[in-house]
């Protein structure tokens, strides 16, 4: 028996709204003790070489310093496995430097103006050696297909060689930096040998074995907590050194530490998305169809330490092409390491492929939406199993619709607005989502409140809420009588909020729970089954409360592919004497599944598109060529505000996706995917002018003229 009720889908607030704008939420920085020290990190101000002395006396003389730890005194610790692949290396190992920016020291004091005093006098004396800083220097190990997914099928010369028409083209993106608001926090006490870190993590349970295996003690002695997560966007999938700094520093000290990294340190500490270089040849039909797509990638990672993603996983899957080839290929650089950062992947990926369909479609004289229509893909072009759902066309067509893009005259520079050129370009957008395996508890007590847990965190997309509506659904309750606890690794294991997958793994683990409470209460009232409350049961058999746990995996018993697809519209004005580029429209249409909140999901699009935005007219990380970032600022390194939006507007297209009982796909990724080509098209379409490297500057369009 599943009780429904119409909690699910349409418009909800946000559940834990009120708790966030009074501040009773907490924060992994918001977490006090009696007795709590602070700990700063002293970072390398070299890419490469080693530590010939560092100097602490100074800072260990300082007022209310309680400990300065360097690689001299600092406990030996291991290398977390597993997770999303190896964790980063223990920090404070050896005298080693591989990058600009490594943790060299950790200074730990009463008070955090005491502890950062104090770090400003530690002195470090380097044997420096060149490092290596170039995705061109051939003293680089260069590593094919880090990733695993590079993909081929049919035969791609021969595809280009029997081309009518082949477009070829190098696309460079810079790299960027997540920069969530929320600096991440690590606060860690021990109680004896058990350690308790609050934390700024995308995974309790991630962390927990992470921390576990790094100190080398069992999981049970370790508790991870994250009720509230200040926005990550990938940067909190790994179990950072700071963290490790943080617990190690407790230890030490013997008190509570809490370490919260500085703006600057946040480009070092936490990673970014890694540049890249992106070879894209396209072959063609006259009439459009395409008959070969080879596409290469280059980007760094770090020497010791490894992150890799795939840059063609998407090109492997948007159109029906017989002959592809998809590459990435990394170079290990004196860089701290890479990581996740919103579409990881497909974000930058998918901004060379759809960039390139646009020049085709101006090789072909072919509208864009037309030439993605004539190669759309009906079933997996790889795989050639069907779709589980897939609703890229309705993205296409409710998409141009809404823009109006039939208004739109081909040639470039032919849409003027008065001093400004005005531009229209489209994009598609894919992204390949991963449900993993999860748990939650459900559990209703005589107040009538069921309380649903899982270690699973919230780090801004609305989980909590959405998660209060699917139980609210099948318990058959009000909104008002569910209540969500999250981030505690005590609590029910769950995976990483990554990969777009969380809603679908947490959701069916939610909908399970749920399920298997019902049916309890169910049997308990026995049959006939009569009118009855939970409450009512409860009492009539002298119960103070009932639980039900709940699982999810993704099926396997549906041979068919899960994916989702969006189609974006950019309409842009560009200021024809200064260069500036202004997105003043742009429409949204994805295929996100079944949508279980239309508010947060909308939020969700638009917070996307506004990264999209950032990264097309002007996120890019600098470094000063010795490998330090040079723009570690809020000043320097521009991300999208406000006056950058425009209105949004969003279309959510496609049904429930079968792959899991919620019916969910997962949308935080594919909000980005496709923001900026769409955008780098419209610029083309307003200006003429095809810049094939992000940011799309005001300087690069008054400088690199055609
Ligand atoms: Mo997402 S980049 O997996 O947080």
């Amino acid at each position: 028996m599943t009780a429904t009720t119409d909690v699910v889908g349409g418009v909800v607030d946000r559940v834990d709204g009120p708790a966030k704008v009074t501040g009773a939420a907490r924060y992994p920085a918001d977490f006090g003790f009696a007795n709590l020290a602070y700990a700063v990190v002293v970072q390398s101000t070299i890419a490469a070489g080693r530590i010939r002395r560092i100097d602490t006396a100074a800072a260990e003389a300082a007022p209310g310093v309680l400990a300065v730890i360097t690689h001299h005194n600092a406990p030996r610790l291991a290398r977390a496995p597993g997770g999303l692949g190896i964790g980063p290396p223990p920090p404070l190992q050896d005298d080693r430097i591989v990058y600009h920016g490594q943790h060299i020291a950790v200074v730990v004091a009463r008070t955090l103006e005491e502890a950062t005093a104090a770090a400003s006098l530690t002195r470090t004396g380097y044997d420096e050696t060149e490092p290596l800083l170039d995705l061109d220097d051939p003293r680089a190990e260069q590593v094919e297909n880090a990733a695993g997914r590079d993909v081929s099928r049919g035969d791609v010369a021969a595809g280009l060689a029997a081309a009518e028409v082949v477009v070829a083209a190098t696309y460079t993106t810079p790299t960027q930096t997540n920069n969530p608001l929320g600096l991440f926090a690590t606060t860690a006490h021990w109680d004896g040998d058990l350690l308790t870190v609050h934390d700024s993590t995308q995974g309790t349970a991630f962390a927990r074995a992470s921390l576990a295996a790094t100190f080398g003690i069992q999981e049970s002695a370790v508790r991870v907590l994250a009720p509230f997560v200040g926005g990550a966007f990938g940067a909190g999938l790994r179990t950072w050194p700071h963290v490790v700094l943080a617990a190690a520093a407790a230890r030490m000290v013997d008190r509570p530490v809490k370490l919260v990294l500085t703006r600057a340190q946040m480009f070092t500490s936490v990673g970014y998305r890694p540049a890249t270089v992106q070879h894209v040849k396209l072959g063609a039909t006259r009439a459009g169809e395409l008959v070969a797509i080879d596409h290469e990638g280059i980007e760094p990672t770090a020497l010791e330490d490894d992150y890799a993603e795939s840059l063609t996983r998407a090109t492997a899957v948007l159109y029906d092409c017989p002959n592809l080839s998809g590459r990435t290929r990394q170079v290990r650089l004196n860089v701290a390491c890479p990581t996740w950062m919103r579409g990881p992947g497909e974000a930058p990926g998918v901004f060379a492929l759809e960039c390139a369909l646009d020049e085709l479609a101006y090789e072909l004289g072919m509208d864009p939406v037309e030439l993605r229509l004539r190669n759309y893909a009906d079933v997996h072009p790889q795989t050639r199993k069907p779709w589980s759902t897939k609703a890229l066309r309705a993205c296409y067509e409710q998409g141009a619709e809404r823009f109006g893009w039939a208004r739109r005259t081909p040639e470039p520079r032919s849409m003027r607005d008065g001093r400004y050129l005005v531009g229209y370009g489209m994009a598609s957008a894919y992204y390949g989502y991963v449900q993993v395996p999860c748990q939650a508890r459900a559990t209703l007590g005589l107040d009538g409140v069921a309380v649903v847990r899982s270690a699973a965190t919230d780090i801004g997309p609305g989980t909590y809420t959405v998660m209060t509506q699917v139980a609210a659904e099948v318990l058959g309750l009000p909104l008002e009588r569910v209540r969500l606890e999250l981030g505690d690794s005590a609590m029910p294991r769950a995976p990483l909020q990554g990969g777009s997958g969380l809603t679908a793994a947490l959701g069916s683990a939610v909908h399970a729970a749920c399920g298997e409470l019902v049916r309890s209460f169910t049997e308990l009232a026995g049959s006939p089954p009569t009118a009855d409350t939970y409450t009512g049961i409860l009492a009539r058999h002298r119960l103070t409360e009932l639980s039900a746990d709940g699982a999810s995996a993704r099926r396997t018993d549906l041979d068919a592919e899960p994916g989702i697809f969006g189609a974006k519209f950019a309409e842009v004005r560009v200021d024809a004497d200064l260069g500036l580029v202004r997105v003043t429209r742009f429409v949204a249409a994805v295929d996100g599944g079944r949508i279980l909140n239309e508010k947060t999901a909308s939020s969700q699009i638009i917070g996307g598109t506004a990264g999209g935005i950032g990264m097309a007219l002007l996120e890019q990380t600098l470094s000063d060529g010795t490998g330090r970032i040079a723009n570690a600022t809020f000043g320097d390194y521009l991300v999208a505000v406000n006056a950058d939006v425009p209105d949004i507007n969003v279309i959510f297209a496609g049904d429930p996706d079968p792959i899991n009982p919620v019916g969910v796909k997962g949308i935080g990724e594919v909000a980005i995917v496709g923001v900026a080509p769409a955008i780098a098209n419209a610029v083309f379409h307003a200006t003429g002018r095809r810049l094939r490297a992000l940011p799309i500057s005001a300087e690069r369009l008054l400088q690199e003229r055609p």
